[in-house]
């Protein structure tokens, strides 16, 4: 699978080694504008845009996955093995349903807990521990500190239906302690895990789902933007 590839237009060498991942790929033109210095689009395939640019002097890519673990998986593993990523921060939003987990928090994927099978079928139908790198997980908290800005870190659920079937969430999620559902984090961490590159997933609470809030359009740009700015600092520090 030599570049370009099936699914990323960009050559050889286009993207940096650190690469953000939205999964809205008009949120990875925002980043791009917005938060990096000098960037440009490097591939448009689908219109899943990337952009590779710069921030605080550290050279840094932004690349939409679109959504579910499917999506995310086949973006991430081309950009890992043929261009030679090394770090991916997922910055992406979630539904939260734990005591305390409210619309506009902050959420650092410790692990991922999934109803996806691709980590089992990574892992001789067993059960993979799917975590944030340790170095990422740190370098994020430590920059949430500097940045004055509030953060829960623990368990989410990456489901396969947005729409369930059962009950969302579980009883099982909420007795385990789990924060929040979202679609990608458990199939990046194996994928990851696999393929020796790092990965972390940052959050933004867009629903609790116990009480129904939502967060308005507003209110999910400027979160969305303090993830980014967290995400872009995590990584700057994590390279220290
Ligand atoms: N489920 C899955 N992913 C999500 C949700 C949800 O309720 N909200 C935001 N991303």
């Amino acid at each position: 699978m030599p570049t370009p590839t099936p699914h990323i237009s960009a050559a050889a060498g286009d993207f940096a080694e650190a690469v953000l991942l939205p999964g809205d790929p008009l949120r990875a033109k925002h980043i791009a504008e917005n938060h990096l210095d000098d960037a440009t689009e490097v591939t448009a395939v689908r219109n899943m845009l990337g952009f590779t640019g710069s921030y605080k002097g550290m050279p840094v890519s932004v690349m939409g996955t679109g959504m579910g673990v499917p999506s995310a998986s086949i973006y991430a593993t081309e950009l890992i093995v043929e261009y030679g990523v090394r770090r991916l921060v997922r910055v992406g939003s979630c539904g939260g349903f734990a005591p305390g987990v409210e619309i506009r928090d902050l959420i650092l994927a410790v692990g991922a807990c999934t109803d996806s099978m691709v980590n089992r079928s990574r892992y001789d139908g067993k059960d993979f521990a799917a975590v944030a790198d340790f170095r990422l997980l740190r370098a994020a908290g430590r920059a949430a500190e500097t940045l004055g800005l509030e953060i829960k870190a623990g368990l989410v659920h990456t489901s396969d239906l947005f729409y369930g079937a059962g009950p969302s969430p579980s009883d099982a999620m909420q007795r385990m302690g789990v924060l929040a559902v979202e679609m990608e984090a458990a199939g990046l961490y194996g994928l990851a895990a696999e393929c020796g590159a790092r990965a972390l997933t940052i959050l933004t609470v867009s629903d609790q789902l116990i009480t129904g809030d939502r967060s308005s359009a507003d209110e999910r740009q400027t979160t969305f933007d303090d993830m980014v700015h967290l995400a872009l600092d995590a990584l700057v520090l994590d390279a220290e």
